[in-house]
């Protein structure tokens, strides 16, 4: 088949054994995540898997991306970002977290927070320098820090408490950590770390002198009426993290991948070294119409986060009742399930397939966001999806559970 392809496409074979490409990138497996919707798609399933809004975000924002590109001008905007938008990020830095940011100085526009995160970490990571990563971890982490030729120490935190070791984290920091990568809210263990444990990471940034790249995109989607802190306010942190926001997560718009950093001038610059290499500049009529957004009144970021916590509390209660163990979500839009109450143990990523294909609703193993030795008995579900869509999933359920487990109600 893949010579048939091969003479198809006109490949010359030389019977020569070619240089192997890079070694991070080369051969690494196609993730779960694909594997699951592909599987969603062909057996028809509701996708809780995608960790995207199933409905766009405010038109209005949308009206001004369109008008902006109708309106022009459509070519290269400035490499750090339009002014107008970094004007904007700084003005939120004052809104809710009380810090003072210099707009021209220490804010940079990139493609999306996953373009913010290759290029700190590039721009801060040389060879040999420990990173540590706080297990689960979001996918692109790994192969970005390993690239960058970075050598990666993991802590864990793991369901259903998903406490941070302290211990554990001590002994993670050495001489030669250079950074150390927050998610917070983190994903996919909805986890909102508290102050104290903020104030423990930076106690020991400071005391091995090294940098916190702090990725915040679901800075606003925190629940239960607390805030989220960001890793920028606590004393001593302010020349040493680097944090990083996405529009796609604040204004339910994924695809536009629009996303930002802030940092003290000596860390953001070598970071924008790294954006000019890599993508240069974001398009202009998404960065004008999100810098409207963040204009926007405070009843659109609390609404955006009490709109969810509905969702998250319909799908938990639901969920809850079919007998699945249900673990608290302090924030983002995830939420992890516990199959072991209903019977089901082993490997969650059988479980996930099996899920799909017989009930026709798609999550995501958890196993997935570990390295290795991995939990194995839960499950991710997304619920920023319409209320149908989230009830459609738990009647499948539902329908499934009778007849697969006792347990089940
Ligand atoms: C923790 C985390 N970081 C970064 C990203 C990427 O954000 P963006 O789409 O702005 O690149 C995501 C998206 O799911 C995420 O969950």
């Amino acid at each position: 088949m893949e010579l048939q392809l091969r003479d198809k496409l006109g490949y010359v074979p030389t019977g020569r054994r070619m240089k192997p490409t890079n070694s991070v990138y080369t051969g690494l497996p196609t993730t779960i995540f694909e594997e699951m919707s592909r599987l969603a798609i062909a057996h028809k399933a509701v996708n809780l898997g995608q960790g995207f809004p199933d409905v766009d975000g405010p038109e209005d924002i949308r009206r001004k991306a369109a008008e902006a590109l109708i309106e022009g001008p459509n070519q290269y905007p400035p490499m750090m970002g339009l002014m107008a938008l970094r004007e904007a990020v700084a003005a939120n830095w004052a809104r809710f977290q009380g810090v003072a940011v210099d707009p021209a100085g220490e804010v940079l526009v990139t493609s999306g927070a996953t373009e913010a995160l290759s290029d700190a970490i590039n721009a801060l990571v040389e060879p040999g320098d420990e990173v540590i990563l706080i297990e689960p971890l979001y996918d692109c982490y790994l192969p970005l820090v390993k690239r960058a030729g970075g050598v990666p120490k993991l802590v864990r935190v793991t369901p259903p408490e998903w406490t941070l070791d302290e211990a554990a984290l001590t002994a993670a920091f050495s001489a030669r950590t250079k950074v150390i990568l927050l998610n917070n809210p983190h994903n996919p263990a909805a986890k909102v770390f508290t102050r104290e444990e903020l104030r423990l990471i930076a106690d020991l940034v400071i005391r091995h002198d090294a940098y916190v790249i702090a990725d915040e995109v679901y800075e606003h989607i925190v629940f239960d009426d607390e805030r989220h802190v960001s890793m920028l306010s606590l004393e001593g942190m302010r020349e040493r993290a680097v944090a990083i926001g996405s529009a796609g997560k604040s204004f339910s718009l994924t695809g536009w991948k629009v996303g930002y950093v802030t940092a003290a001038p000596a860390l953001i610059e070598p970071i924008v070294k790294a954006h000019q290499f890599t993508t240069f500049t974001t398009p202009p009529d998404l960065q004008k119409a999100v810098a409207y957004g963040l204009g926007k009144e405070e009843s659109y970021f609390n609404g955006l986060a009490s709109e969810l916590q509905e969702k998250r509390d319909r799908l938990a209660t639901a969920c809850g009742r079919l007998g699945a163990g249900v673990i608290p979500c302090q924030g983002t839009y995830f939420l992890t399930l516990d199959m072991r109450p209903l019977g089901l143990d082993g490997d969650d990523a059988a479980m996930a397939r099996r899920m799909t294909v017989e009930a026709g609703v798609t999550a995501v193993p958890v196993s997935a966001f570990y390295g290795s030795d991995a939990p194995r008995s839960f499950l991710r579900l997304c619920f920023s999806k319409r209320d149908e869509v989230l009830d459609e999933a738990v009647e499948r359920m539902r329908t499934w559970l009778k007849s697969v487990c006792q347990t089940a109600a």
